[in-house]
């Protein structure tokens, strides 16, 4: 896959040459290019930004640097036999940026990101390269950065995992919290590791059972403990056919009951006499 991002601040991409990213590239799986969008400025301030039209506070990113800056990183990727690129917009205006959408990004061979400053790029920047390419104005959070690089670093990560031959355990992402796909998209519950006792906290006895399919419940009961205490509207949008009778069971314990209106597979909410956990 190749990845160019376009930024006033390329040594904010540093972290892209450490640890699993780092790694694909040095791989050859990830091929990353960082640009200076100052390259592409020819006033002696390096000027990329000035004042909105319609006015108000904040400066706005300029058309023609973006503008050059793109078309000269594409121009390179397709010399190089790149093709099929996507525009990466970041933005808290963007959709929110999740694991589905990992997967889907990961599937494309060529991602072009934009992280701005300031108020955000000139919108005609995004338009002109909509007519060319799919552009995903992405959000990592209902916050406000200020700049777009971190959401890079971490779309780039999100996505890097998932790159056949990255993780060393292809299983590791298929249990992961938000593996898209699954009718119940539960949060995974906690993990543990040697010394089998640490400050006098001992291992759950379960997980040392050596019974697979008491482990395996384990799991799912407190996937289901985790999810209905930090994540309930996981639970609102689940596919109730997705719960078996031991969930069921669980949810009923954790003060969660299914919709009689939409009996027989009703989907689960919150009981108003809910059992506090
Ligand atoms: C200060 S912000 C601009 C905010 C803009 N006024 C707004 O409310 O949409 C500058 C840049 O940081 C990045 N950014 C900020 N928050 C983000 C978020 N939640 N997700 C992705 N990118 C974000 C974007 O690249 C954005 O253009």
């Amino acid at each position: 896959m190749r990845l160019d991002v376009v930024t006033i601040f390329p040594e904010y991409l540093e972290p892209l040459n450490v640890s699993l990213v780092g790694k694909a590239r040095a791989r050859g799986q990830l091929d990353v290019h960082v640009h200076d969008l100052r390259d592409w400025t020819y006033d002696r301030h390096n000027t990329v930004d000035d004042t909105p039209y319609g006015g108000g506070p904040g400066m706005v990113m300029k058309t023609d640097p973006w503008g050059e800056a793109l078309d000269s990183a594409l121009a390179d990727g397709y010399e190089t036999g790149s093709h099929a690129p996507a525009l990466i917009v970041p933005t808290p205006s963007g959709r929110p940026f999740t694991q589905e959408l990992a997967v889907e990004l990961s599937e494309r061979p060529w991602l072009v990101f934009t992280p701005a400053r300031y108020e955000g790029i000139d919108r005609r920047v995004i338009d002109e390269y909509a007519t060319r390419m799919p552009v995903y104005e992405v959000s990592i959070g209902d916050y406000v950065l200020a700049g777009g690089e971190a959401a890079v670093l971490v779309v780039t990560e999100a996505v890097a995992r998932l790159l056949p031959g990255v993780l060393g355990n292809a299983e590791s992402h298929r249990d992961d919290s938000f593996a898209p796909g699954a009718m119940a998209n539960l949060l995974e519950g906690p993990v543990y590791t040697k010394p089998p006792r640490w400050r006098d906290r001992g291992i759950p006895e379960t997980l040392l059972s050596g019974h697979h399919g008491r482990i395996a419940r384990w799991r799912r009961d407190e996937a289901l403990k985790r999810t209905t205490a930090n994540r309930p509207d996981l639970i609102e949008r689940c596919d109730p056919k997705a719960f078996d009778k031991k969930d069921r069971e669980m949810l009923s314990i954790l003060g969660w009951a299914p919709d009689p209106a939409g009996e027989p597979y009703g989907r689960f909410w919150r009981r108003v006499d809910g059992v506090e956990e």
